[in-house]
Formats: structure tokens, C-alpha cells, sequence
């Protein structure tokens, strides 16, 4: 665990120029808008340690796929987020010195990122190897109004000397990949344009075309007045840039607006990008930085309102949950139903910014909590678009009849993973989505999502699952054979207990929904089950499936087991391990993980948790109690599970140690990764402890219910949830809750089961 920002309950603060942080700081200060995100890569030239990265939402590369032994059924490629063309570039060239933080003297060197308003500013004091200083303040945003602009205002000021400096700005599409499999840069030039003032670059994608225009205007002030500059223009492969000079005086300002404007053929035609670029550019320039500012802060003001947790007593806490929501709310803003949330979000490259299950197990509560209901709307319907994929992709590995298989990794719907343990095995991940579409529909009541997509996928994953379980003479039980669970660290076993829960569950499900879309809608009804050549011959399986499913289990310990076999192992507990064998994944051998007991995330817990209205209060606490202690939380989605659970069993301080797990987890760089990238998903969970975990938030019958405990670190803290078109505001101290009906129609809630209707800015409370 690292020390690298200080604690403040909405700015992220990093004091004193750390090159070794540098790319840890990259991440962290990242900033993202739904459509584009930016690592807090250096406007000026910077020859240390970095990763650069710009990204465009939708836009990818399929990476030839490089694996040692090929195996039938394997994708072809792996989609990869790109690093896209670059619009931060501002370079100096003074009296032939590059300003380059890794060549310079740095002092005072202050980089915030503020939560509250998505500002993030640097500020530094650089002496040049001559002497020369210069002292620069910098701020920019990803516009979250108008999400195709981002801007930079560039302050400098010569401290000791008076020159002509060179000032280089740009764009630059002559970018690469960290991670590319055969060291391709991804892009092709398309065109290119730089005239005085302005210069726009369309580059596009090597064999998947997309097309983004990135171009950029600025303005260069000293004392408010425009600075008379001699300009030269550069052209060069994907690179257009203008070489501005000007006479830097001793102790005066200049101060650079640049404008970029980024642009994909996923919302533009291609003919046409180049052109609409320039004009996003007349909008940013005739708007100004301060409006554009202005408006950009006005849509947090708007997000802060509809989602903001605080915390009173701990600032680190405080500062670790409004980091999670500012960078979920600005990775995905529901406003495109063809984008996702990769788990690195717009931080970095790993896990090829594609979707994972992480978004239906653990972001989608997050938006249903958050946001408009449309926003975890679109996250399904993401999934429904890719069903005819994930329909070919069960076929491919042999599966007949309309079953589907969504991938476990993807952008458009194709898999890209390519382990076989994972790629053919973690098959969990088809029970996520088809759970997902049942807590969307609970929480929001939009029952009518069933009729118009819900029905269709549930189907296709059930026909799944049933072609994918087998009947076990031996044991008179359908048995699902060769599968590997949420915990990685096991792989090809036989009946994982969460595997075969949720299959069983989703079964049951899609009957349920036959039945609701026959009796809501018949003639809807009757032309999906045309169109698809369904027949209640099926569900008559599915509910043999469903009755005779085998489970394994101890009955003697009480437990579920993880697996057929799970006993055999050597029991061992974590705090068996000693602390040098820690991470086990990057310390020990793959067969020793995977012939131990350790756990990697929750697997058994995780099934308790989606359906722990199926289990007794005591049959949760046997599992938890059994297999918490051997879990090492080597996946960043762990901790949050086991937070609610132990909230849940009354276990507070177990609940409290791992929420901090996941709360500051990239801030204090606890994995030791957040170079990498920050660890967006698992930001959900983080939130998830909160509300779920420490507030006891669950929803029966169509209504909310609170449970809540008040950590014992913390004064007191309140959340605000949306929920049915309402905004509610829960408060807890250590003596009492309290619920404030922010806005919307009256609603009935439930404090520790007792019931309590609200109106609009009514306030109620109860001792806790
Ligand atoms: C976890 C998976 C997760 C993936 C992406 C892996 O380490 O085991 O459950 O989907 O990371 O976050």
C-alpha cells in the first residue's frame, strides 16, 4: 500500500513531482466523459516513465490473437480498447531546451484532480538545464455537456528570463498500443489538415475502419489581450501540429486555450467527420473555455446531487467513495446502448477495455442506483443486441437451437478470450446476465422490458443450459460438468456450486417470464415463440433441469461445496500463508493454486449473495464462516461480496476491513497495479458495500428496506439513491437513520422493518 495522495473529502491531491508514481498518477487523475477519456498524461513533451493513453468509446482493434497451443473454438482475435490519437499536446522549446519534466529541476510540483467539478490542474516550477524557469499552472476538463470536446487552459510564466519560445500544439495519431500482440501501430491516415489556428487529423483503424477525427483550435492570451505569435505549420504522417512563436517576458503570463474535438464514425459519417470536426471546434471556440467549463460543472452539480455519498469522520473514507462514483459516472453515462464499462474504464489498456460480467454483477446496481433508469437500461440492451452473436458463439462450440453463449470477454459481441478454462468453461458468466435483467426489472418494476428484449435472452440462455448440463446415471441427477466458477483459481471442475445454482435459477426464471409475457402480451408472445421456433416441450425439460439439479454439498459442516471434490484439498486458512508467498499469483506456480484451497473471489459467497433471499440466516453464516478464511481477494471484485455478506451476519469490523479493501484500492495503490489503470468495476462494489453492506439496502416486494450499522470509524454518513423516479436521501449516525424524500412522488421505505411513507421533502426518523 502506497502513500501517494493526500486525504481531502473531494479533491484528489498529489504533492511534490514522484517519476516513479508518475504512471500510477496517470490513472488516478484520469478523466473520461462516456464518450472520450484521458490518462493525466503531460500536455508538454515528457521523456519518463508514462503511459499514454486517449481513448474514444466503441472504437477498437482486433488484435491477431497470440496464444502457444491452438485450440478449436478460440477467437480469432482480441479486441483492444486503442490508444487513439492524441489532443493534449502543448511542447516548449526554449532557447533549445524541450520543457520535459524528466530533464528539468521540478518544484512545487501540485496536481488535483477535483471530484466535485472534473477539473484536473497541475501546477509545477521547472528550471530548464540552463537555468531558466518557468512556472506553469495547467487545468483541463473532458466536457461532460457537449462529450465530443475536451479543453485545456495552459498557463506559463517565464520566472527569470525573457525570450522567443517555440510552442508547439497538436494532434497526433502516430500513436501505439502498450498492449499490441505483434507491435502494430493500429492506425492508418485518412487526412490531415493544420492551417494557422487550426489543425485536424482523421486517422483510421487498420481492419476495423472506424474513423476518428481529432482536431484542435486554441488561443494564446498574455494579460487578456491576444499575443501577436509568428505561426508555422507542420504536417507529417497522422500529425498536424502549428509551431508557434512568441516573445516569453520575464514575470508575464501567457495563457494557452486549446480546444480539441474528437470524433468517431460510430456517430458521424466517415465523409463527413472531418467537416463535423471543424465545426465541433467553431462551437468550443465561439463557446469559450469559462462557458464550456461552466456547463461541463453544471452536469456534476447535477450527477453529485442524484448520487453523492457522504462521510462524516473520515476523510480518507470520504475521499475513497467519491473517487469510485466520480470515475464510474464519468466512464459510462447510459447514453449509447453500443457502449460498456470496461474494468479499466478510460484509465488504461488492460482487459482490452471490453465487457466483462463485472458489468451485469456488479456495475448495473450502481446505474440503477445513480442514474436515470434509462442508463442500466441500456446496459441490457447492449447484451439483447449481442444475442444472435452470443447464438453463433454457442454454435461454434457445438450448441444447436437458438442456445447462447455471451462471451466472457467482448466489444461487439464476439468472444475474444482465449484460455480454454476460461473462454469454454467460465460459463457463470451467461447466469449474470440473465440475473441482471431480473434486478433491473425488480428495481425499477419495467416489467415491459421482459415483453420487448428480456424474454428473448433469457431463452437463449436457458437453451444453453440446458444442452450444457448432463444426466448422471450414477448419481440420478443432472450434473454440469467441466466448468470453471468465479474462483479462477480452480479450473475444469466438476459441478461448481454457484455454476449450477444460477443455471437452475435462470431455468426457473425464463418459466416464470413465459408466463408473465403469455398473460401480458399473447400476440407479442406468440411472434417471438414463431420467430424463434420455441416450444413448451422445452420448459417441460427446463423444469426436470430445475428439479432434479445436483448441488454438491458437506452436510456434516452444513456448507455448500465449491465443487465436487472441494474436501480433498488441504484446508488451510490465509493467515496460514506466509506473507512473502502473497500475491499466490504472482508468487506461486498455476498448479500449486490451483491444487490449494485458496480462493480467489467469492464463488459460494457470490451465489449467496444474489440469492440470499433463498438461504437462511445461518446457512450464510456457515458458508461465510468457512470460506472467507481461505480467500485471498487477489481479484479486485472480492472484497465488496464479503463486505455485504459480513454487514449482513453482523460481522462489522470484517465488513468495515474489506470496504477499505476496495475503496481506496487504487489510491493507495493496494494491488500494486493502478499503473495499469484504475479498477472501474470494482468501483461499483465499493459502492455496493455502502448502500447494501453498511445500509442494509435491499428491496422486497417492490420497496426499499434499510438495515443499516454506522461503522465505528466513522461520525456519521448519508446517501442519496434513486429509485423509481424519486431521489432519496438515507442518513445514519450513530444513534439514529433518517430518510429525507429528496424529490418525486410518495414512497413507502422501511427502517429496520418498520414502514414509512414519505412525501416530497418530508424527513423521518428512527433510532437506529
Ligand atoms: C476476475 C474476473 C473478472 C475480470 C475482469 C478477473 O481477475 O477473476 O471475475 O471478470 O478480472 O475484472
Amino acid at each position: 500500500m502506497k502513500e501517494c495522495f493526500k486525504h481531502h473529502p473531494w479533491q484528489i491531491i498529489e504533492e511534490g513531482f514522484n517519476p516513479h508514481y508518475n504512471k500510477i498518477a496517470e490513472s488516478v487523475f484520469s478523466l473520461g466523459n462516456g464518450r472520450m477519456g484521458q490518462r493525466a498524461n503531460f500536455e508538454e513533451a515528457y521523456s519518463g516513465e508514462t503511459l499514454q493513453g486517449s481513448y474514444v468509446a466503441g472504437v477498437y482493434y482486433p488484435d491477431k490473437t497470440r496464444v502457444g497451443w491452438w485450440k478449436n473454438g478460440y477467437p480469432e482475435y482480441f479486441a483492444k480498447v486503442l490508444n487513439a490519437p492524441s489532443w493534449i499536446g502543448i511542447k516548449f522549446n526554449i532557447a533549445g531546451q524541450s520543457l520535459d519534466l524528466a530533464q528539468c529541476r521540478v518544484d512545487e510540483f501540485k496536481r488535483i484532480l477535483d471530484m466535485q467539478t472534473g477539473l484536473l490542474s497541475r501546477s509545477f516550477k521547472a528550471t530548464l538545464p540552463d537555468g531558466k524557469q518557468v512556472h506553469v499552472h495547467a487545468q483541463r476538463f473532458c466536457s461532460m455537456a457537449k462529450d465530443e470536446i475536451g479543453a485545456i487552459r495552459y498557463a506559463i510564466t517565464p520566472v527569470n528570463f525573457s525570450d522567443s519560445v517555440t510552442i508547439t500544439i497538436d494532434v497526433d495519431a502516430d500513436v501505439q498500443n502498450m498492449d499490441s500482440n505483434y507491435d502494430e501501430k493500429f492506425w492508418d491516415e485518412v487526412s490531415k489538415s493544420a492551417v494557422e489556428g487550426e489543425c485536424i487529423v482523421t486517422a483510421q483503424t487498420k481492419k476495423t475502419f472506424f474513423h476518428v477525427a481529432t482536431g484542435m483550435r486554441y488561443r494564446i492570451v498574455q494579460g487578456g489581450d491576444e499575443l501577436k505569435a509568428s505561426v508555422k505549420t507542420l504536417l507529417r504522417e497522422k500529425y498536424a501540429g502549428n509551431e508557434v512563436t512568441v516573445n516569453f517576458t520575464a514575470g508575464k503570463e501567457i495563457v494557452i486555450y486549446k480546444y480539441a474535438a474528437v470524433l468517431s464514425s460510430e456517430n458521424h459519417p466517415k465523409e463527413k467527420i472531418a467537416e463535423h470536426c471543424r465545426q465541433v471546434l467553431d462551437d468550443a471556440m465561439a463557446t469559450g473555455y469559462d462557458q464550456l467549463y461552466a456547463d461541463h460543472v453544471k452536469v456534476w452539480e447535477h450527477k453529485w446531487n442524484e448520487c453523492d455519498i457522504t462521510i462524516d469522520g473520515d476523510v480518507a473514507a470520504q475521499q475513497g467513495i467519491r473517487f469510485n462514483i466520480f470515475q464510474l459516472s464519468q466512464t459510462y453515462t447510459g447514453e449509447d446502448e453500443r457502449l460498456n464499462i470496461g474494468p479499466k474504464g478510460f484509465t488504461g489498456e488492460k482487459y482490452g477495455g471490453s465487457t466483462y460480467w463485472d458489468t451485469e454483477a456488479y456495475c448495473l446496481p450502481f446505474y440503477l442506483g445513480t442514474a436515470e433508469q434509462k442508463v442500466a437500461r441500456n446496459l441490457l440492451v447492449y447484451r439483447y443486441k449481442h444475442l444472435a452473436k452470443a447464438i453463433e458463439n454457442g454454435k461454434k462450440l457445438g450448441f444447436t437451437d437458438g442456445a447462447a453463449l455471451y462471451p466472457m470477454v467482448t466489444i461487439n459481441g464476439e468472444e475474444c478470450h482465449n484460455e480454454w478454462e476460461i473462454t469454454f468453461e467460465e460459463i457463470h458468466r451467461n447466469g449474470a446476465i440473465a440475473y441482471a435483467i431480473y434486478d433491473y426489472i425488480r428495481y425499477t418494476g419495467d416489467q415491459e422490458y421482459l415483453v420487448e428484449y428480456g424474454l428473448e435472452v433469457l431463452i437463449g440462455i436457458s437453451r444453453f443450459w440446458a444442452q450444457r448440463v448432463n444426466w448422471s446415471d450414477d448419481k440420478k441427477k443432472y450434473v454440469m460438468l467441466g466448468v470453471t466458477g468465479p474462483n479462477e483459481y480452480e479450473n475444469n471442475v466438476n459441478n461448481n456450486w454457484y455454476t449450477n445454482y444460477i443455471a437452475t435459477w435462470t431455468l426457473q426464471y425464463t418459466r416464470e417470464a413465459l408466463d408473465y409475457v403469455r398473460g401480458k402480451n399473447p400476440s407479442a408472445f406468440q411472434l417471438l415463440l414463431d420467430r424463434i421456433q420455441f416450444s413448451d416441450k422445452e420448459a417441460q425439460v427446463w423444469k426436470h433441469i430445475t428439479e432434479n439439479m445436483y448441488f454438491p454439498q458437506d452436510s456434516s459442516r452444513g456448507i455448500f461445496l465449491q465443487q465436487d471434490g472441494f474436501l480433498d484439498k488441504q484446508l488451510m486458512k490465509v493467515t496460514d500463508l506466509r506473507p512473502e508467498d502473497r500475491p499466490l499469483n504472482q508468487k506461486w506456480s498455476w498448479d500449486r493454486i490451483l491444487r490449494s484451497c485458496f480462493i480467489k473471489q467469492a464463488d459460494v459467497l457470490q451465489g449467496l449473495y444474489f440469492f440470499e433471499d433463498q438461504f437462511d440466516i445461518d446457512t450464510v453464516k456457515r458458508n461465510f464462516d468457512f470460506y472467507e478464511p481461505m480467500t485471498v481477494h487477489e481479484s479486485s471484485l472480492s472484497p465488496c461480496v464479503h463486505s455485504i455478506l459480513a454487514a449482513k451476519l453482523g460481522y462489522e469490523e470484517k465488513a468495515y476491513e474489506m470496504y477499505l479493501r476496495t475503496a481506496r484500492l487504487d489510491l493507495d495503490d493496494y494491488n500494486n497495479d493502478t499503473e495499469d489503470g484504475c479498477h472501474i468495476t470494482s468501483m461499483a462494489g465499493t459502492w455496493l458495500s455502502v448502500i447494501k453492506g453498511f445500509a442494509g439496502m435491499r428491496l422486497k416486494n417492490g420497496e426499499l428496506h434499510f438495515n443499516p450499522f454506522i461503522p465505528r470509524q466513522w461520525k456519521s454518513y448519508s446517501f442519496r439513491i434513486e429509485f423509481r423516479q424519486r431521489v432519496l436521501k438515507i442518513k445514519v449516525t450513530g444513534s439514529r437513520m433518517e430518510a429525507l424524500l429528496v424529490s418525486g412522488e410518495p414512497l413507502t421505505i422501511h427502517f429496520k422493518g418498520t414502514s414509512h411513507t414519505l412525501n416530497e421533502n418530508q424527513v423521518i426518523e428512527q433510532p437506529l
